[in-house]
């Protein structure tokens, strides 16, 4: 046995990962401020470029925000609505604060942020909570970011990275496949097949 291996807690961590699923559908409830300041504490101590922590975080919980938030909008001739977002319990807007971070000009403003949402999803989910990654505002008008801006009243210095939806499940989704380790995984060099059997 390894001297700090803890197998109780290697194993709530992996159970906590192989349970959290992309939640499309929630019940109505509140979540009590002591589940945020958890969640948001996982969302705290993730590592970042030289430490620059440029992430931010707004709550969302107003239905209007939560609709304007969730607004339809068409993708070339399609039309896409996710209205599961507006009827999630909160609403968790990502930013990255391009002026914090070690380097403004590079990807660290975005990459630190989305390290710091998985924090704040599998911690959400350790509570029993579901949630949902929603990235699909970056095709969206100009005209609707703005109107996301202003309603949240971002300054010009933070970029939206992506927003999460969050509350008490309403449907227990299968898993969805993933790639095989094989497939994912080489030893030494890219392509040579590593035995993880
Ligand atoms: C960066 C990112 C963006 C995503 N954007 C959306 C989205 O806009 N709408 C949505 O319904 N799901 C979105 N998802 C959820 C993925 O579809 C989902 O993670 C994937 O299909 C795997 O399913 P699972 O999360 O249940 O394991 C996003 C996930 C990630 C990580």
């Amino acid at each position: 046995m390894r001297q700090h291996a803890r197998p109780d807690v290697a194993e709530s961590f992996f159970e906590v990962v192989r349970r959290r699923r992309s939640i499309r559908k929630y019940k109505p409830h509140d979540i009590p401020k002591e589940d945020f300041k958890k969640i948001f504490e996982a969302a705290r101590l993730a590592p970042s470029a030289e430490n620059s922590q440029p992430w931010r975080f707004i709550i969302i919980r107003n239905q209007k925000v939560k609709e304007l938030l969730a607004k339809p909008r068409f993708q070339g001739r399609t039309f896409l609505t996710q209205p599961f977002i507006a009827n999630a319990n909160a609403i968790i807007v990502v930013l990255g604060d391009s002026s914090v971070s070690c380097c403004p000009r590079a990807t660290w403003t975005t990459r630190d942020p989305l390290i710091a949402t998985e924090h704040l999803v599998l911690a959400a989910t350790a509570l029993g909570y579901g949630t949902c990654w929603i990235a699909n505002y970056e095709s969206r008008p100009e005209e609707w970011i703005d109107e996301v801006r202003t309603a949240l009243r971002i300054p010009e210095h933070m970029h939206i990275i992506v927003l999460v939806a969050l509350g008490i499940p309403g449907e227990t989704p299968q898993p969805r496949p993933r790639k095989s380790l094989q497939e994912l995984c080489f030893d030494e060099t890219y392509g040579n097949p590593i035995d993880l059997s």
